[in-house]
């Protein structure tokens, strides 16, 4: 492989990934996109983030345009990063599934683990110093795949802890699990939360 401008092959590495989503059929959700015109998302952002945003998958507007995080949820993902200021070009965001599941229905165990190797390639192009988790899914999966499973709890008691863990690409790995920002719709008191957790990364990046 070659390496390009940033000295690594990450865009080649980021390209080869979103060619193997695209023609993922083995997936059983590649059926249900190619049905509803709708595209896989893969992620969007800065390829030399230091921040990385992980949600659980892509909704209606998300598989629509390809985007992450562009209908109501991504509001208020934006407005929580403006609370740091931050921008989305300052930061990659992405999902563990890239594809819509059904109905907005929760991913199913073996879905994530057909689509979670795509997002530990991203992972590691990435490079990532802060991984902050958007709900249950992604902390679950993130904090297993980095060690972290004994330190697994609800959300709701672990929500803007800071856990520190090392990877052969960042060895001061932080990854911090945050409420999906869609519960805040629901739930009008998570978003003070949210906006406080959001005080904890600014002190990370
Ligand atoms: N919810 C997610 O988890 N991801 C998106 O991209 C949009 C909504």
């Amino acid at each position: 492989m070659k390496s390009d401008a940033l000295g690594d092959n990450r865009e080649e590495i980021l390209r080869s990934i979103r060619d193997d989503v695209l023609n993922l059929t083995a997936s059983p959700l590649y059926v249900y996109r190619t049905e509803n015109n709708y595209f896989p998302v893969i992620g969007q952002g800065s390829h030399t983030a230091h921040l990385m945003f992980i949600g659980e998958a892509p909704g209606r507007n998300e598989a629509q345009t390809g985007r992450p995080f562009c209908g109501a949820a991504g509001k208020i993902l934006d407005e929580l990063c403006a609370s740091i200021n931050l921008k989305r070009e300052d930061v990659y965001v992405t999902n563990i599934l890239k594809d819509r599941p059904q109905d907005n229905r929760d991913p199913l165990p073996e879905e994530i683990e057909l689509y979670a190797p795509f997002l530990y390639r991203q992972i590691e192009a990435i490079k990532p110093r802060v991984i902050a988790t958007l709900g249950r899914f992604s902390m679950a999966y993130i904090m297993k795949k980095f060690g972290l499973e004994n330190d697994l709890a609800p959300i709701s008691k672990i929500h803007g802890r800071v856990f520190e863990t090392h990877s052969l690409f960042a060895p001061n790995l932080v990854i911090i699990p945050l409420y999906h920002p869609a519960a805040s719709i629901y739930d009008r008191t998570l978003k003070d939360t949210l906006l406080e957790d959001f005080q904890v990364i600014k002190k990370y990046i």
